[in-house]
């Protein structure tokens, strides 16, 4: 295969690679942990591919050792991996589990012994089944707790751990946990899917707050702002972008680096929005502190056309029923996933960041980016995914494109490490640049992993 050049990075770029906790770490019933509300949401008939659930998963929770092997020969500088919460605090409230705290202690020392930086994630959407039990990311109550499980982590592994992420892409937890109904919990609502998005900015508060205070060196948010194209140049199609922007952007970066909420939120959500009564005073100031880094995830782009309400009674209306529709990306390789391939959109959008919010924009980590492909293990017992090693390839050129525009980025995390989880869709989807035989647990570096390793040796 002709491998695609590499793009050039500056001195002491990151390079890493990404995983979560509920995607890869199976032993869901292990040592004290408790339920979540993913062991929960794929035990429901019909809600993940093949009933598929995050029990055995990769093994990571037994197979780190190996894993951090991969990592360490792959050569990455920092490893992002997320902490269950309910195997910390089962009931999501109440003592911490010594088991759960020991696993993570494991992980980051054999981390730092392989010479990588640790980069952990807090909340990758695996909230404690206990605290759904009691409104989940609808009440308040939650946002306070997980300030309290991030302060026990911090005080646990701050000494270790130099880069925190607070939430995991809080727009899928919000919109298509509690709107669209296609993540856990599966809820299909209006108003209380926006309180449960106020209320996942409020638990980033508290949980900035608590690692503050303990001293950590970074902290950030990961999200995974959209690039919306309007179908048509026609004035009802850039509205709806205005609309799809709304939910998908800025109803998260205008709070945190702006301080406000975006006036296109009345627009966006109607009658849904007119009841704030879960926003406090203070609570913009507590989502608003300065971050050390923001983490984006970007996939693809989406193209979004102008289209009727699907629910007309309000009464009846989800947070997510925002009179727009996606349509399909023209003229473009689709991956395994169905996403569009459009690689300059990645450049568009960090651009496009950095004008609107300016010096308020934190320094940015890629902290996803990668692609489902449709493996084949040849013969030879090799991946040869050479399209996967093309989006990698036009991404990372994309966003040297993008810091050469003047956005300042720090790193690039490749989802994912291994085949995973791949939530609603079960083990079909893999973005792996190692494939995972899901039989006997077998690791196989793909060809990407290969040229994603001369990549960063190429950095040395
Ligand atoms: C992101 C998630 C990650 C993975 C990738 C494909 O939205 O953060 O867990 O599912 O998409």
């Amino acid at each position: 295969m002709n491998s695609p050049a590499f793009p050039a990075f500056p001195e002491g770029f990151v390079f890493g690679a990404a995983t979560a906790a509920y995607q890869i770490e199976g032993a869901a019933a292990e040592d004290g942990r408790g339920p979540s509300v993913w062991d929960t949401y794929s035990r429901l008939p019909g809600r993940t591919a093949h009933g598929h659930t995050g029990d055995v998963a990769c093994d990571h929770y037994h197979r780190y050792p190996e894993d951090i092997a991969l990592l360490k020969d792959l050569g990455v500088t920092s490893y992002r991996f997320s902490i269950a919460w309910p195997r910390i605090r089962p009931q999501g409230s109440g003592p911490a589990n010594p088991a759960g705290l020991g696993f993570y202690d494991r992980l980051v020392d054999e981390l730092l012994a392989a010479g990588i930086e640790p980069a952990a994630t807090l909340y990758h959407w695996d909230l404690p089944q206990a605290l759904e039990d009691r409104g989940g990311w609808r009440v308040r109550e939650s946002a306070e707790l997980f300030g309290e499980y991030a302060g026990i982590m911090a005080r646990r592994l701050g000494d270790r751990v130099p880069r925190w992420i607070t939430l995991n892409e809080p727009w899928c937890s919000a919109f298509l946990g509690y709107a669209v109904g296609r993540h856990a919990p599966g809820a299909r609502e209006g108003t209380p899917a926006l309180a449960a998005a106020h209320h996942l900015l409020v638990g980033h508060g508290h949980a900035v707050s608590a690692l503050r205070a303990e001293g950590v060196r970074e902290v950030g948010i990961t999200l995974n702002p959209d690039w919306n194209v309007a179908a048509t140049g026609s004035d009802a199609d850039r509205a709806a972008v205005v609309r799809a922007d709304t939910q998908h952007n800025l109803v998260w970066t205008d709070p945190l680096f702006a301080g406000v909420y975006p006036a296109t939120e009345h627009e966006t959500w109607q009658e849904l929005i007119e009841n704030q009564d879960f926003r406090r005073e203070g609570d913009l100031d507590l989502i608003s502190q300065p971050l050390d880094f923001v983490g984006v995830n970007y996939y693809r782009p989406t193209v979004v056309a102008d289209a009727p309400y699907r629910e007309a009674d309000p009464a009846l209306r989800t947070a997510s029923d925002n009179r727009y529709r996606e349509v399909e990306y023209p003229g473009v390789r689709h991956t395994a996933m169905g996403w569009p391939v459009v690689p300059g959109t990645f450049t568009q959008l960090l651009v496009a960041m950095r004008q609107r919010y300016g010096d308020r924009l934190p320094p940015v980590h890629i902290t996803e980016n990668g692609s489902a492909e449709h493996d084949v293990l040849s013969p030879d017992g090799q991946v040869h995914d050479a399209s996967r090693v093309q989006y990698l390839a036009d991404h990372l050129a994309a966003l040297r494109a993008a810091m050469d525009e003047g956005v300042d980025v720090r790193g690039y995390y490749v989802w994912s490490l291994l085949d995973n989880f791949e939530w609603a869709l079960g083990y079909d989807k893999r973005f792996g640049i190692v494939r995972v035989d899901f039989e006997t647990q077998a690791r196989t570096p793909k060809a990407s992993y290969h040229w994603y390793r001369e990549l960063i040796a190429a950095h040395r």
